[in-house]
């Protein structure tokens, strides 16, 4: 285990001893403590020794099981696949992260244990599922998500991004914004999840380098093609995501020829001619509000400009979202710009492939990109 995630995992620790207190109740859904200690033994049997019929997700990091506690409580517990001091980094900037933030819309952590090869990490358990099976997969044929809960669903994924970025302290940048890590709650409430590739920003910081993370279709373009790292990527992420929850559309599309088209690149041709029904989920027939429907639209355009400096804050966009849906100044009214240093900006600009994915052209994906800028 590599120095910093032993200091991280102890401080969680520590943290944990610091604040436990006598009168846990797991049955209060509304605890202030956000902490349990966890044995080996506890966890094996909640998830019946982590039973294939238990499982309920596979991420990057490893599976994801769900399990109920000897006192009845559902939970979903995260295993380490392998050990490796990547993953164990992971691990640690998870339950450090999610050990800090406490929020409407932020996974709650329950617990966590390490110990041997063992990494395990404890949350509440979700029973709507992660946000892509209702966009994507077979809950979408089995209950499809009203354009209300579309809304709310993206009104709290924003409210939660916000928190990470103006609330806590220091603030967060969460790198993986994206519909498999955006869990719903009995209430389809959404719950921003998955912390692995978190970065805590130091004050006064306003950007940072780092090697590449996160998922193709989703990485703001200087973050993708220059490791650029700030807020503002997550409102790009949180852009697509948008664009995805009001179409159904997937974030990238292989069109026949194997030419990649990324969802912003087919949705611009229907912003600029105003057909925004065209835009809209077919599956929803019809059945969702015109006026909010343009406005969550032109948000996620200002969100996923290429231009990091055009794109609003979370907070911006949280305003926008909860009071744009009454009425659309201020958004709506953007002019379609060809950004003239583009092309030379990204054409032959190298990318330093270290994300999860092999292969992306950076360069192509936003050779056609627009830029859009509100009209003054
Ligand atoms: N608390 C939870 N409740 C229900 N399902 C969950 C929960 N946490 C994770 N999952 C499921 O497991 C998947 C992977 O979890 P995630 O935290 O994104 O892990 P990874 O880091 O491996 O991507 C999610 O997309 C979701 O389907
Ligand atoms: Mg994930």
């Amino acid at each position: 285990m590599s120095y910093l995630a032993k200091k991280m995992i102890l401080e969680c620790f520590c943290c944990a001893a610091r604040k436990e207190e006598p009168n846990i109740s797991a049955h209060n859904s509304s605890r202030e403590y956000p902490w349990e200690i966890y044995t080996l033994k506890e966890i094996l049997h909640a998830t019946n020794n982590f039973h294939n019929d238990n499982k309920i997700g596979e991420g990057g990091f490893g599976s994801v099981y769900w399990g109920r506690t000897s006192t009845g409580i559902e939970i979903a517990v995260k295993r380490l696949k392998a050990m490796s001091a990547k993953a164990e980094m992971e691990f640690a900037v998870e339950v450090e992260i999610l050990g800090r933030v406490r929020h409407k819309n932020l996974l709650g952590l329950r617990g966590f244990y390490a110990g041997g090869d063992e990494r395990l990490i404890v949350y509440d358990y979700m029973p709507n599922h992660s946000l892509i099976a209702h966009l994507h997969g077979q809950l979408a044929v089995d209950c499809l998500l009203d354009w209300h809960r579309r809304m709310n669903i993206a009104i709290g994924s924003a409210e939660g991004i916000a928190y990470l970025h103006h609330e806590a302290n220091p603030h967060i940048i969460h790198r993986d914004i994206k519909a498999s890590n955006v869990l719903l709650d009995t209430e389809f409430q959404a719950k921003v999840a998955d912390f692995g590739f978190a970065k805590l920003i130091p004050e006064g910081v306003t950007h940072m380098t780092t090697r590449v993370k996160g998922t193709l279709g989703y990485l703001a373009p200087e973050y993708a093609m220059w490791g650029k790292v700030s807020e503002s990527c997550d409102v790009y992420s949180f852009g697509i995501l948008l664009l995805e929850i009001i179409s159904a559309k997937k974030p990238l599309e292989k069109l026949p020829g194997g030419v990649r088209r990324d969802i912003v690149q087919w949705v611009t041709p229907y912003v600029q001619k105003g057909a925004f029904d065209h835009i809209a989920d077919p599956r929803l027939k019809g059945r969702y509000d015109r006026a909010q429907l343009e406005t969550a639209i032109m948000i996620a355009m200002r969100c996923t400009d290429s231009n990091p400096e055009n794109r609003p804050s979370m907070m911006k966009v949280v305003e926008w979202l909860n009071g744009g849906l009454e009425g659309t100044k201020g958004v709506s009214d953007v002019e379609d710009m060809v950004d003239e240093d583009e092309e030379q900006n990204y054409n032959g600009m190298e990318y330093e492939d270290d994300t999860d994915y092999d292969g992306y052209n950076g360069t192509e994906k936003f050779r056609e990109r627009r830029t859009w800028q509100h009209r003054k």
